[in-house]
């Protein structure tokens, strides 16, 4: 499918890297695919940044019927473009989809479509340290139509935005509050998928814990409220004596890809690592015997992000002085150095424009 292209005659000034921040600001142009039932994905274009006009009946307003992805283009010290394992983007966009009763998209074509949105983007790419563009695809369910079941006209679209760090406080550690009254999925839910429904629900955990000082929430598990899921919009991890542990994926834990290559750095640098279901009592346990030596979120967003104190019934733990660790330090250092081209890649992850 050959994609159109329709260049803007109106160029946007670009923000100073100190105001970036995250999401706020949005590049010149976006990508564009629709789908029909009968006729499939159709009329590829790239066409100037623009609002979309919906019907208000449209069923993405009403159901949620919509998935997202989010990952991140690197401009390096000699001006490559580096986009850090896009693939497994577009296929996890499309097991999203999957259990969203939404088509999937052709992943290649994705992939080429986000190529050329780029290379035309190129300049809002920018370079200082912990700053990268933002690449948010999604799709939406588009048919005007309010009965509940899967709409049969979707749009595809995906859009840039250049960010600096998810929190404002940058790597610094992060306050994280153990909900115990809301969870964000259960087996058997949407909590494996990307979509906007989760994020919705997972606000009012978020509201309470900055109301107690808290910049996070910790999910536990939907049925016991007893094993340790995610926290906020990253996966978890935690040191305890040597040995780093993240909850298995369960059917309700979002499988990040951040997650996966932090496993597989600490697996290359030979440091154990572990896969298993982790109760908040081990957790809270290990830090009484002065064996929990670092906790850390990943996500696309955040990178790395260490964790300086938890609170769980009301008693507040403080780990590594609530300050980074090395290990999330060096994690960090190794992952952003692959992703920007500062380190040789020995996983194969990095796609070059
Ligand atoms: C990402 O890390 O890309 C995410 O999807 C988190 C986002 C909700 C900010």
């Amino acid at each position: 499918m050959k994609i159109k292209i329709e260049l803007t005659q109106n160029k946007k000034e670009k923000p100073a890297t100190s105001a970036l921040g995250f999401g706020k600001f949005f590049t010149d142009h976006m990508f564009i695919l629709d789908y029909t039932e009968g006729k499939g994905w159709h009329d590829p274009r790239i066409v100037p940044y623009q609002p979309i006009t919906l019907d208000p009946s449209s069923k993405v307003f009403h159901y949620g019927q919509t998935v997202f992805e989010g990952l991140k283009a690197y401009v390096t010290e000699t001006n490559d473009v580096l986009l850090f394992r896009p693939q497994n983007n577009f296929k996890r966009l499309n097991l999203s989809s999957a259990r969203l009763c939404i088509p999937p998209v052709d992943e290649e074509l994705a992939l080429e479509a986000l190529k050329q949105l780029l290379t035309i983007e190129r300049e809002w790419i920018p370079n200082a340290p912990g700053t990268s563009l933002y690449i948010r695809p999604f799709v939406i369910a588009t048919d005007s139509y309010l009965s509940v079941a899967p709409s049969q006209t979707y749009q595809f679209m995906i859009i840039l935005s250049p960010v600096g760090s998810y929190y404002a406080n940058g790597i610094n550690p992060v306050k994280i509050l153990v909900e115990q009254q809301y969870v964000r999925a259960v087996a058997g839910g949407t909590g494996e998928a990307k979509t906007g429904g989760n994020y919705a629900s997972s606000l009012k955990g978020q509201e309470l814990a900055n109301e107690d000082g808290y910049d996070q929430t910790l999910w536990l598990d939907g049925k016991e409220h007893r094993f340790v899921e995610e926290v906020g919009s990253m996966n978890i991890f935690f040191k305890i004596n040597g040995t780093v542990i993240t909850p298995a994926l369960n059917g309700s834990i979002l499988a990040g890809i951040t997650r996966d290559s932090i496993i597989n750095i600490l697996n290359y640098k030979q440091i154990p690592v572990e896969e298993r279901q982790i109760s908040i009592d081990e957790i809270i346990e290990a830090h009484k015997n002065g064996q929990l030596e670092e906790a850390f979120g990943t996500g696309t967003a955040a990178v790395i992000s260490p964790i300086g104190e938890l609170k769980y019934l009301d008693e507040k733990f403080v780990l590594n002085n609530g300050e980074i660790g090395q290990l999330s330090q060096l994690l960090y250092d190794t992952l952003t150095g692959i992703q920007t081209g500062k380190l040789e890649d020995p996983f194969g992850w990095i796609v070059k424009l």
